[in-house]
This record gives C-alpha cells, structure tokens and sequence, in this order.
C-alpha cells in the first residue's frame, strides 16, 4: 500500500528483487504459460517485484505489483489518477509518442488531446463516464441491450449447433462482443470484416509490445498508426453521416448530446468510439472463452448451473476472477512522487505495473484463490475491471454479454466437452490472456 506506516525501515528501490531474477517471469517470451506460477512466486517472495530500466522516466524502474490490496489501494489513491508523467510523452495513456505524433499530422490532433479537453480531473472524469458512457453501457444503461444480445447469441449458435462441434474463438467469443460494440456505436454491421483488422492494430501493442510500457519497435508503431489513422477517417465519416441523419446509436447520440455546457468536437466523439472498439471487444472474446473452456472441463459446474440459474451470476464473476482478460494494466501508473509501496522505496518517475491477474489469485483476497467456487460471499469482488475512477467503464455491458452467453451455452448444448487432439490451449502473448484457439464437441441438447 501507498505509505504504509511501517515500523521498520522501508527497503530502498535497488535493493528490491529483480522479478525474473527469483523466477517470476511476466514479460519475456513463453510466459503468458506460466503466469499463475509467477504469481505465487511473487506473492511468497516479493510483493513488489522490479523490472530494471523500464519506468517512465530515465534512470528509473519498473515494479510489479501482485497483491489485492496493494492494487486496490492504487487504483483508488487520487496521485495515481495521470498515468504518464508529463515529461515523457504527449499521448494518451495506451498510447506512445509515435502514434500522437501521426494522428496531429493527420488532423487528429483534437482526438489525441481528448482526455485533457473531456476528463482532466477526477471530478470531470466522473461526470464524462457518467454523462457519456453509463447510458449505453454502464451496470443499468447496458440492460437496454438485453434483447439485441440474446439475439446476437443465439443467432451465432444457430448457425453451428447442428454440427456438433465449433472452433468457439472464432464462431463465437470474437463475432459476439463485434457484434455488440458495432451495434451499439451505430457502424453498419457489414463493415465488421474492416472494423476487425482495425481492432487488431488498435490491439497490437497490448499483445505485441514489450515490457510493461507496451512498446512496438518505430517502424511497427508507425505502420500500425498509419492504419488507425484510416479508422479516425471511417469514424469520421460517420459522425457526419449521423449529424445530417441521426439514429437511436451512441454516436447519435454523442452528436446532439451537451456535456459541461457544450456539444463534443468531432476529435472528442473519435476519442470515444476508439476506446469503446479497444475496451470492448478482445476483453469480452477472452472472458468468453475461458467461461466456455471452464464449462467444457467442468460437467458438474453445468449442473450446478442448470440446477439453480441464479448461480450463473456467480459463475461468470469467478471466471472473470480467474481468468482476468486483462492480467496485467496497460500502459502503468505513474509514480508522480517519491512514495513507499509495500516496504519498497519508490522514487518519483517509475511506473507501477498493476497485475490484476495476480491480485484476484492473492490468497488474502479469498480462501482457496485458484478454485472456482459458486458459492463466494463477494464473487464480484476481484480486480478484473480494475477500481477507483478509472475502473473499467464498460463492465456492465460485457457482464450483461457474458452472463446472457453463459445461460444460452449451459440451454442449448449438452456434454459441452473438449476436442480431442485438436487443441493446443496456447495463449497469445502480451498482457491479456488470450487462447489463439478453442475446439468443443458437444450434442444439441432437447
Ligand atoms: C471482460 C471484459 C473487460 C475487461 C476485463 C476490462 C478490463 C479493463 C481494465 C482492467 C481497465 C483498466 C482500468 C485501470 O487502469 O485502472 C479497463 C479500462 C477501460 N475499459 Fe474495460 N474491460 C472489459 C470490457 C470493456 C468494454 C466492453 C468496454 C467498452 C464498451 C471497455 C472500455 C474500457 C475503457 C474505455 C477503459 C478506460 C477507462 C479510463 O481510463 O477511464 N471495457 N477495462
């Protein structure tokens, strides 16, 4: 935690393990297989583990933070609400300085700017997610899309339950959150073959780059921000489109609405559907997933479930636990001042690399951390969607999809199972946990 109160003299940063030094490897290549291990490596041996060399500022560290409590502590402490130091780079946290420096030449500079114009202090942050984002996917405003979910459900399953076996990553955790996010925005669902190749090049640094700051080598930055530019231009296109020809769509609506007394600049309404196409649609496919690989393993789960469907609730939020799609923070926070985190000296310029992933399985955050239970006090209670202001903003409309897929698996398929000798269960690698590829066999239940 920030400035613990400890009797005894905080540990100074150099002296603080070096976290691939005592086996707890986060980053390097192959790891993504053997994160749970490092986590309880880092747990048992070094709560804040460091990475030499990779803070923000020059001569500074990166450190891995593990613990529940240590992350909850941050996400909610108001010094941490920047995420970059003034100093390193003009873009927006996710962001690098190459890809700022493309969108202003392109005319995008109102875009790249977003976050100070839109959201510059906590109290502003809260009303922009307030104003402009709980109505169309927050906790209530998501519910709003219950029947075009149960629709994009079923309509996916339909089209391959009679086969008896399906390859889920792509005929279904990937189509489904597409599917949503494009209708909510209001982009025609023909363009989603497109919106696709955008979403991986929005995605690139997160699976690709190294290290905790995400980093692309140049060339690949500046290739990948060249195709981005092109998405700034489709969602350009159709916020004139939707201010001559309103509909009942988010975009619509960000056209006409007024926020702090005024209408969003194009730039401002551009900064928006990019986050809500980043956030929403690999996170969700992930968690997907990883429900459908846990139903697959688990024929006494589905039971339990088709038993009682109240405990679906539970089910998805200890999967969620689990199996956090986003394991580790993309970009890191910002040490703004020299500050102790759990014992450890940090000095201002580093950058806090938050493992979700890590804190969900801390044994102080529940008994038996690596055991899916459906019957947790809490079960909502884990670090998935992160907390504090910056917590995820579109938790409610994923939750909705996850929870509606989830039903709708354990209804229409029986004796859900794994394919034999076609699954290879390896993870992309980056900061998300991903599986490439899921093969089930299963018979359409009557
Ligand atoms: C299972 C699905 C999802 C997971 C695991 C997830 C996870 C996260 C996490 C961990 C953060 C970082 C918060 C922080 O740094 O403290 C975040 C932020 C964010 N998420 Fe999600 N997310 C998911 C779905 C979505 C969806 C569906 C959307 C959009 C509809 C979305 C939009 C965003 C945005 C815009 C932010 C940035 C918030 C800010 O800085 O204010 N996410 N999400």
């Amino acid at each position: 935690m920030p400035d613990t109160d400890t009797e005894t003299a905080a540990m100074p940063a150099s002296a603080c393990p070096v976290a691939a030094e005592i086996g707890a490897e986060l980053f390097e290549p192959g790891s993504q297989e053997r994160w749970f291990e490092s986590y309880r490596v880092l747990h048992e041996r070094a709560p804040i583990a460091r990475i030499p060399g990779k803070g923000w500022l020059p001569g500074t560290d990166a450190f891995i933070v593990s613990r529940f409590e240590d992350i909850a502590a941050i996400t909610r402490d108001p010094r941490f609400f920047d995420l970059m130091p003034p100093e390193a780079s003009p873009a927006a946290g996710g962001s690098s300085a190459v890809e700022a420096e493309i969108f202003r030449e392109e005319g995008f500079g109102e875009t790249v700017d977003a976050a100070s114009t839109l959201r510059p202090t906590v109290e502003q942050h809260k009303r922009y997610r307030m104003q402009l984002w709980d109505p169309w996917v927050g906790p209530e405003g998501a519910e709003r899309h219950r029947d075009m979910v149960t629709a994009a459900v079923n309509g996916l399953i339909d089209r391959w339950i009679a086969d008896g076996r399906v390859e889920f990553v792509r005929q279904f955790a990937a189509p489904l959150p597409q599917t949503v996010i494009t209708t909510i925005l209001g982009f025609p669902l023909e363009d989603m073959p497109m919106l696709k190749k955008m979403e991986e090049a929005q995605v690139r640094r997160f699976v690709h780059g190294a290290g905790p700051k995400n980093e692309l080598p140049e060339e690949v930055d500046r290739e990948n921000a060249a195709v981005l530019v092109d998405f700034h231009r489709y969602i350009q296109d159709q916020i004139d489109e939707k201010r001559k020809r309103p509909k009942e769509d988010m975009i619509s609506f960000l056209t006409q609405t007024e926020y702090e007394g005024r209408r969003l600049s194009d730039g401002e309404i551009i900064s928006i559907a990019v986050l809500m196409h980043i956030g929403g649609n690999e996170t969700t496919q992930y968690a997907l997933t990883s429900e459908a690989l846990l139903l697959a393993e688990r024929p006494d789960v589905v039971a339990e479930l088709r038993a009682d469907r109240g405990k679906i609730r539970f089910f998805v939020e200890e999967a969620l636990r689990l199996h956090a799609p986003t394991q580790g923070g993309a970009g890191g926070r910002f040490v703004p001042e020299d500050m102790e985190v759990h014992g450890v000296e940090i000095p201002r310029g580093s950058l806090l690399h938050l493992r979700f992933g890590a804190g969900n399985r801390d044994a102080e955050l529940c008994p038996e951390p690596a055991e899916l239970r459906l019957d947790r006090k809490n079960p909502g209670r884990h670090l998935t969607f992160s907390m504090g202001p910056r917590n995820c903003p579109g938790q409610g409309i994923s939750r909705l999809e996850q929870n509606i897929a989830v039903e709708a698996l354990v209804e229409r398929l029986d004796n859900l199972r794994i394919a034999p000798g076609r699954n290879d269960f390896r993870h992309q690698p980056g900061i998300m946990l991903g599986l490439y590829e899921l093969h089930l066999a299963f018979e359409q239940r009557v």
